[in-house]
């Protein structure tokens, strides 16, 4: 072995660089913790400066790297970080991925991934436990992402709904479409649309004064496709939507495709945490019913980016999405082996995701999830509260049934296109400054600012804060 190979995997430097890494992020959350913090979320450094910056570090590498990078991330777990719905991962869950990584074995077939594959079954059970499916009937496996796991599911719908085999022989002349609400994530448009299905393959129901999918209207978009020629594959229910939070009637959605013979799929990203919830559970009512579900748990389930389990109610309709020949892995294409994983996943080479989760649920128990979802929406709920109590803002819904809080700062002298202005303004305002991070989204065409609860650290007085400082941007802006 050459000199600088003997040194790459040099077990002693390995060590004490491990060490010198874990010792770094071990006061990095500490840090998070202090009641006296004063660190901003990130450094709000524009993108040329910083690729200036490391630029110039590649050429030029000096200090110690990770010391180097840290302040130039944005801090998921710092209080203040009020924006995306990513987790703020558990530090068990890195360390999960740490070994995983190290071993790094793939997921693709059994003799490959071993235990990962193993962990991924014995997850995917416990979710069709929580969900009330028999686990002899279901089946599923983890993916990456949300988008990704949205299109395997409804690749799946097309295959095991669509006479034709799709697969096999592409489209001919006949449309075919989904229905959904209009709140519904991009991801799905996308999965539509990268399934050739064109615009016409998506049929967007309104959603009522709560922002879900208003069911009264299911049967008449059903039947103006009909008239179209169009022929409906199933429904996809969001729980919750992405944009407010809300959660889609599962249930009725259920009887209508029921009543149609359609395929139900439910978009739990965000939302099918709830399984792990006594308090909020009721909001996923009817999950059982559904075909195919979709959950993050890099979402509301602390674990690091990307975790997605899809769960199909009747497993052999797992085996359905793909069919691909490769000589190399399985000499039967036909077989169904639950282990031999690629076989139903849209990768092949897939990280071992199953042991983030595995190591949260062994060490902490499903209370890991339970008080951190039930903590996080308590807390959602009463910043609706205070965002109320406050009176110069306005929300579209009063009562969150998430942990997803939309607002803007409300002057009735304003305009609504004016609003609209002014509150892109805070938003960039409050950006720049950095103490806080905060997002924005546009409802029914409307600019709100919104702030995904994601944080156990962040507690009120971070939430009292955050309008003070918006207040403070905008008496400065106007
Ligand atoms: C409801 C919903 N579905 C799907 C997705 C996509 O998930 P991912 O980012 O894991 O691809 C999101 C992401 O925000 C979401 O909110």
């Amino acid at each position: 072995m050459s000199d600088l190979l003997k040194k790459v995997y040099d077990p002693e430097a390995f060590r004490k660089k491990g060490y010198q890494l874990i010792d770094l992020l071990a006061a990095h959350i500490e840090k998070m913790q202090s009641p006296n913090l004063q660190a901003k979320v990130f450094d709000p450094i524009a993108p040329e400066v910083l690729y200036d910056f490391w630029k110039k570090d590649f050429e030029n590498p000096e200090g110690a790297f990770y010391e180097k990078a840290l302040p130039l991330f944005n801090h998921i777990h710092h209080p203040k970080y009020l924006g995306h719905q990513t987790a703020a991962v558990a530090p068990d869950a890195v360390l999960a991925e740490l070994f995983s990584s190290f071993l790094d074995t793939g997921m693709g077939v059994y003799e490959q991934g071993h235990t990962g594959v193993v962990l991924e079954r014995l997850i995917i059970e416990i979710l069709s436990d929580k969900m009330h499916i028999p686990k002899a009937q279901s089946s599923g496996f983890l993916t990456s992402g949300g988008t990704l796991g949205n299109l395997t599911a409804l690749l799946c719908a097309r295959a095991v709904m669509v006479e034709k085999d799709i697969w096999q022989a592409g489209y001919e002349s006949q449309q075919y479409a989904f229905m959904v609400s209009e709140e519904a994530h991009y991801s799905v448009d996308k999965a539509i649309r990268t399934m050739g299905l064109g615009e016409k393959g998506l049929i967007k129901v309104p959603v009522d004064a709560l922002y879900r999918l208003d069911t009264s209207q299911l049967e008449k978009y059903y039947e103006a496709a009909r008239r179209d020629n169009i022929i409906v594959i199933g429904v996809i229910a969001n729980a919750c939507t992405t944009a407010v939070g809300a959660h889609d009637p599962i249930d009725a959605i259920a009887d209508f495709c029921e009543a149609h013979g359609l395929w139900l799929h439910v978009d739990a990203a965000h939302g099918g945490a709830l399984l792990f919830s006594k308090k909020y559970r009721d909001y996923l009512n009817g999950i059982e019913r559904a075909d195919s579900v979709i959950l993050d748990f890099h979402k509301m389930l602390l674990t690091p980016s990307i975790v997605t389990a899809i769960v199909f109610r009747n497993g052999d309709h797992s085996y359905r999405t793909f069919a691909q020949k490769a000589s190399y892995l399985w000499d039967n294409a036909e077989s169904r082996e639950w282990y031999n994983l690629a076989k139903r996943t849209f990768e092949l080479t897939k990280t071992t995701m199953s042991l983030r989760i595995y190591t949260l649920l062994r060490h902490y128990g499903e209370a890991i999830f339970e008080e951190y979802l039930d903590r996080q929406y308590d807390l959602a709920k009463q910043f609706a509260r205070i965002i109320e109590a406050d009176g110069h803002f306005e929300m579209p819904l009063e009562y969150p049934e998430s942990n997803i809080v939309c607002y803007r700062y409300f002057d009735p002298a304003f305009s609504p296109s004016d609003l609209d202005e002014l509150n892109l303004k805070i938003r960039e305002a409050v950006v720049a400054d950095a103490e806080y991070f905060i997002i924005q989204t546009r409802i029914e065409g409307r600019v709100y600012l919104r702030s995904t609860l994601v944080n156990a650290f962040t507690t009120e007085k971070e939430l009292y804060g955050l309008l003070e400082k918006i207040k403070q941007v905008k008496s400065q802006i106007s």
